[in-house]
């Protein structure tokens, strides 16, 4: 009986979004997705994440003003020195893992879905000036691939890859594989079955 309810509680606590989760139980299992190694960039872009978005939990602007200013200062720290921008304000899922480091821009209105990779050279952004705040969506478990750039207000599917150095303008569907420039589908999961 303990023992469903346990596997009950951790398929729950699996499941849950990541906004159920607390800070420290939000880096640990980053940390555990980066290897355990809290040196690498991408966990520390990751954590610096993280703690913007909890700090804003803090009604009081007064005591949220410290806390920001620290947010600040490593947000900085992680653009200059690894070169990887992740914003607060982008949706990030559970155990994403920034594989190694370097041009990587995030725009703030993304979403990124849980267990999703993201790599050096990535740019996930607007396509036109005029738009800016259009924004890709990515689902859960997406493999993005180093060098590729996905822009614009699209979707991408749930468990889909992106080949490395793709330009993604169109929605991808769930499973699907991306390649090129302009990236065309090469591998769709309906396409197989
Ligand atoms: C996209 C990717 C996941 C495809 O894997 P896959 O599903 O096994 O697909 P395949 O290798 O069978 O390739 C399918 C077709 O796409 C082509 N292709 C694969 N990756 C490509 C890429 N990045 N750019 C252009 N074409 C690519 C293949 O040549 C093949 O074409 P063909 O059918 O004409 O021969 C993989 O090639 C890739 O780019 N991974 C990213 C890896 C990466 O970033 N590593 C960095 C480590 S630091």
């Amino acid at each position: 009986m303990s023992v469903q309810l346990n596997q009950k509680n951790q398929n729950n606590y699996s499941q849950s979004s990541v906004k159920d989760l607390s800070l420290w139980e939000q880096l640990k299992e980053d940390w555990i997705a980066h290897g355990r190694d809290w040196t690498k960039p991408g966990f520390r872009a990751v954590a610096v994440h993280r703690f913007g978005v909890w700090r804003m939990k803090v009604k009081s602007k007064l005591l949220r003003s410290p806390l920001s200013l620290l947010y600040k200062m490593m947000y900085r720290k992680i653009r200059n020195t690894y070169g990887i921008e992740i914003p607060y304000t982008v949706q990030l899922g559970r155990r994403i893992v920034v594989e190694h480091q370097s041009a990587i821009v995030v725009h703030g209105h993304c979403t990124i879905g849980d267990d999703s990779i993201i790599r050096q050279g990535v740019t996930l952004g607007n396509r036109y000036l005029e738009r800016p705040f259009d924004a890709p969506k990515l689902g859960k478990r997406v493999n993005v691939g180093a060098g590729a750039k996905i822009f614009g207000d699209i979707s991408i599917g749930d468990g889909a890859s992106i080949g490395a150095n793709a330009v993604v303008l169109k929605d991808v569907p769930p499973g699907a594989t991306a390649v090129g420039i302009p990236a065309n589908i090469v591998y769709s999961v309906k396409s197989h079955q």
